[in-house]
């Protein structure tokens, strides 16, 4: 079982990455693979809305006239078993470099060409609250929207505070360990 996390922090030792480590090494511990993307690092542009319409070639055709990151890194998804999203919550929110990269998947996802390994593929997010520790519950709900309608089948969306980190912690190593032992319902 083949797992890709795309993490929308830039810091690979900062709270997004040990919550999405520790559900890596749930993952692992059960006998799965996966690696962390840091989408930061990733060349994304934000749509640039083509048409007068604010549509283009991914309503047409199911795939984006920038060429960037975004195709390749959706390709990993269709070839992982798994798709894991994790975001430091910035305004209650997901961060720009996750918006950016999910903004533009969901469009292309509702052309049929798009569809074949997104739709119905497992999904999980994780939204991390590390400074005052508000706002994970609303960054959840923006996730799942965006999430449900790429199509993903999404397990689970977990909200956390720097707070509780290391419970969620505890929390993901299980998840990671469950999803790698059972199959899709
Ligand atoms: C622009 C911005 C907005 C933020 N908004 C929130 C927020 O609404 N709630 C919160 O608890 N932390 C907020 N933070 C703090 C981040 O959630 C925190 O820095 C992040 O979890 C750290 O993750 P990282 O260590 O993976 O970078 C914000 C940080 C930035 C830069």
């Amino acid at each position: 079982m083949q797992a890709i996390i795309l993490s929308g922090s830039r810091n690979p030792a900062g709270q997004t990455a040990r919550a999405a480590q520790a559900l890596l090494a749930g993952l692992t511990a059960a006998g799965a693979q996966g690696e962390i993307i840091y989408l930061p690092e990733c060349a994304i542009e934000r749509c640039r809305q083509c048409d007068a319409a604010g549509w283009g070639t991914c309503r047409t055709a199911g795939s984006c006239v920038i060429a960037d990151d975004l195709a390749g890194l959706s390709d990993r998804i269709r070839q992982a078993d798994l798709a894991v999203f994790a975001t430091p919550v910035y305004w209650s929110d997901l961060s720009e470099s996750l918006r950016a990269f999910l903004d533009r998947l969901r469009r292309c996802c509702l052309h049929e060409a798009a569809k074949p390994g997104i739709v119905g593929k497992r999904a999980v997010g994780i939204c991390v609250a590390g400074g005052g520790g508000g706002g994970g519950p609303t960054c959840a709900v923006s996730l799942e929207r965006i999430l449900r309608t790429c199509g993903f089948d999404l397990v689970d969306v977990l909200p956390v505070r720097r707070q509780n980190l290391p419970a969620k912690c505890d929390e993901l190593q299980l998840l990671g360990r469950w999803l790698a032992t059972t199959e899709p319902a």
